[in-house]
């Protein structure tokens, strides 16, 4: 099976103040809102000598430019897409993101690869949106399948015309959004992959084919030369090695600030001793999520020279079934010296975050640290698919995360962190145990966590709900894995530096 898949961001982009007659477009792409319920064009249809035809739709009635709507009209052999972009006063950057997002899907599906979007005065503003969500959903993940069952028709987009947008204007953006979507593919790849494929050890040679970024990866007995105690203990029942990758990106060299992003690489989950049933151990190939999440934007910091500090720790093991495994009932000592009693070899992932975290605060004093992890099937329960799970120790770092986060259509809810929610994990045999009942699971998993981070400004994201998405995608995240956490944590560290300024 291949190991070597790596979705390439493979779109050329041309940019021309007026509509061209050119053959080779497959679709001219109209964007619309709507005011009083009726459609209204956001371009001058007199300057762009559009066939009048092709606003009979409108004249009909059945196209009436609601959020995501899309009507495709065809007139001579010119192909002209309606896109629906809602109310005006309801205008979002992450509304023209989603809508724009439904043009490369739609065109995914037709099997178009050349389209003219027109960008006239009223969305120039948002211009980055229009081409994030275009990008963004420019993905599909095949390399499992062979090539004679795959859908020949259904190709990607190659080649977008920018109608209305002068070189000059676009193409820093174009730039920009082109390395922000190479670390989202690159995030959603690893979440998509095998396991079998995406080991502890091939995130390692992910990781390393960085460039810009000095990365370390640490074998099995490094983790033991530095008694990580839990991490050792979740990797015990498989025969793939942890590994514990360190990635140093240094942007602003003449500074000193520097923070860490931690994310959870449980490359599988069974599990454990405690098995989880099939219909959840199904998708655990992707328990690496928050590693990927953390690998995809360190890429993209990079790509787009961000000068921030960032230090990615990824701690990576399999949470395997055998005779080896850690065992419930057993108490493992952890790198910071606490003890823990292991109540459930399913709750593995705060245990390798607990060992990462307390390793980042000891080698890197950083100025805080956030970490992204695929932690609690409860956290679906309380927010489904539609935010992420935000716990923090410091409300102002949390507060310009959830704003980083809505900024970049990944939207993040803020939950709470009373000292009460730790009581269940009370042990009478050791200092702490992983999991103590049901209740307020997400809270729990992240007051565990919390205990080894000390005084450092801290944020945990748990994921779990959002980062493989099995049913229809949402916005820009794309059907399976998403990619969540890369434009939240790229956008983050842009706001921080324009602020420095
Ligand atoms: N990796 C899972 C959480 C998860 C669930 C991720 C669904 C993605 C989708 C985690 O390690 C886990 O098993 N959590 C347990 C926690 C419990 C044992 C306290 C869970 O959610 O059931
Ligand atoms: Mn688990
Ligand atoms: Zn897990």
């Amino acid at each position: 099976m291949t190991t070597t898949f790596h979705s390439e961001v493979n779109v050329k982009v041309q940019f021309f103040d007026e509509l061209q007659k050119n053959p080779d477009v497959d679709v001219i792409v109209l964007p619309f809102w709507q005011d009083d319920c009726k459609p209204l064009p956001i371009f001058d249809k007199k300057n762009l000598h559009i066939p009048e035809v092709v606003f009979d739709p409108i004249e009909l009635g059945d196209f009436l430019a609601k959020e995501d709507e899309i009507f495709l009209v065809c007139v001579k052999k010119q192909r002209f897409l309606l896109l629906g972009l809602g109310k005006k006063d309801a205008l979002t950057p992450h509304r023209i993101r989603a809508s724009f997002s439904c043009v490369s899907r739609k065109m995914m599906e037709l099997g178009f690869e050349h389209i003219s979007i027109i960008v006239t005065t009223p969305l120039r503003k948002y211009f980055r949106q229009v081409i994030e969500g275009v990008f963004l959903a420019n993905y599909r993940f095949d390399v499992y399948k062979t090539a004679s069952k795959k859908d020949s028709k259904r190709t990607l987009l190659k080649k977008i015309d920018f109608i209305g947008v002068s070189q000059e204007f676009g193409q820093k953006d174009i730039a920009f959004v082109k390395n922000l979507t190479s670390g989202v593919f690159l995030c959603r790849d690893l979440v998509n992959g095998n396991a079998d494929d995406v080991t502890p050890e091939f995130l390692c040679k992910i990781a390393k084919s960085i460039s810009n970024v000095k990365t370390t990866c640490h074998s099995k007995s490094w983790l033991e030369k530095e008694k990580m105690g839990l991490i050792l203990a979740v990797s015990k029942g498989s025969h793939h090695e942890p590994r514990f990758i360190i990635m140093e990106y240094r942007g602003n060299k003449k500074s000193k600030e520097r923070s860490c992003i931690v994310g959870k690489g449980i490359t599988y989950d069974t599990g454990g001793l405690s098995i989880k049933q099939v219909s959840n151990m199904i998708d655990m190939k992707t328990d690496m999520a928050g590693a990927a999440s953390v690998i995809g934007a360190i890429k993209a910091l990079s790509l787009n020279k961000i000068p921030v500090n960032v230090i990615g720790i990824i701690p990576c093991c399999e949470n395997a079934i055998s005779s080896t495994s850690f065992k419930p009932g057993d108490v493992y000592t952890s790198y910071s010296g606490i003890t823990v009693e292991n109540t459930n070899p399913d709750a593995e992932g705060r245990l390798i975050l607990a060992d990462a975290i307390a390793y980042a605060n000891k080698a890197f004093h950083p100025d805080f640290i956030v970490d992204f992890a695929t932690l609690t099937g409860a956290i679906d329960i309380a927010l489904g698919k539609h935010a992420i799970g935000l716990f923090s120790n410091d409300d102002h770092l949390a507060k310009k995360l959830t704003k980083a986060a809505d900024r970049a259509g990944e939207r993040a809810w803020q939950f709470p962190l009373y000292d009460e929610y730790k009581e269940p994990l009370k042990s009478e045999i050791a200092d702490i145990k992983n999991w103590g009942s049901r209740s307020a699971g997400a809270i729990a998993a992240a007051k565990f966590i919390e205990e080894f981070v000390g005084k450092t400004p801290w944020a945990h994201f748990d994921i779990a709900s959002c980062a493989y998405l099995e049913d229809a995608p949402l916005g820009h995240l794309s059907r399976f894995a998403t990619g969540i956490g890369v434009c939240l944590l790229v956008d983050f560290f842009e706001t921080i530096c324009q602020k420095d300024k």
